[in-house]
């Protein structure tokens, strides 16, 4: 049986990546947390802490987000060393040629993803992942997008309207606590 790794809230947990993801650089919290040492990282693709239950298409979604130079707010579980897992929101910064301005790689900052969010969200990837592994991506795709459409979102925005409903919901909770203390 695998377990949730207790990540600590103030962890930021960072990977720097070359343009096709291979890792050149993970600092402590992210050893910490997957329980891989630096040298077992760097020079490895990105996808070796993939966890089975994330869908194609988010990572579909995170690469062309990322290749246009622009950020994304991703909820990605991953799999540490040991086989247990870990529920991360990342941002990323995308790294550029001093002076030509290509692209030259990205940096993902990690910090453990609110429960609530967590709830909400693998409901989401547990059917984009069957419709992947039934019918193909393309078909996951269409679906994200219409489930994201339907509600008048972007990826983003749901996933900040999850963070903030948690936020909500958490003060609501200490308003009522302190009314009756
Ligand atoms: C900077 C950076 C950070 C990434 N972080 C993760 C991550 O934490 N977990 C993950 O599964 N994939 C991450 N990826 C995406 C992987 O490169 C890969 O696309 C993904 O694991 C899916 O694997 P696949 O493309 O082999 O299907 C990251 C990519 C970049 C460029």
């Amino acid at each position: 049986m695998e377990h949730e790794i207790a990540v600590d809230k103030r962890a930021m947990i960072v990977t720097r990546a070359d343009t096709h993801g291979v890792i050149e650089y993970a600092n402590h919290d992210f050893c910490e947390v997957s329980g891989y040492n630096v040298n077992e990282v760097v020079g490895k693709p990105h996808n070796f802490i993939r966890h089975p239950d994330m869908p194609a298409v988010i990572f579909k979604l995170m690469w062309q987000r990322i290749k246009n130079g622009q950020d994304i707010f991703a909820v990605v579980k991953n799999r540490a060393k040991n086989g247990n897992f870990y529920w991360v929101t990342t941002k990323f910064s995308i790294r550029r040629h001093a002076f030509e301005k290509h692209i030259i790689g990205f940096i993902a900052y990690r910090q453990k993803a609110d429960p609530t969010i967590v709830q909400e969200i693998s409901k989401l990837y547990v059917d984009l992942l069957a419709i992947e592994k039934e019918v193909g991506i393309e078909a996951s795709e269409k679906y994200l997008h219409g489930f994201l459409d339907a509600m008048g979102h972007t990826y983003d925005s749901y996933v900040e309207k999850l963070a903030l409903q948690g936020e909500v919901s958490k003060g609501f909770f200490a308003k009522m606590v302190s009314l009756f203390n």
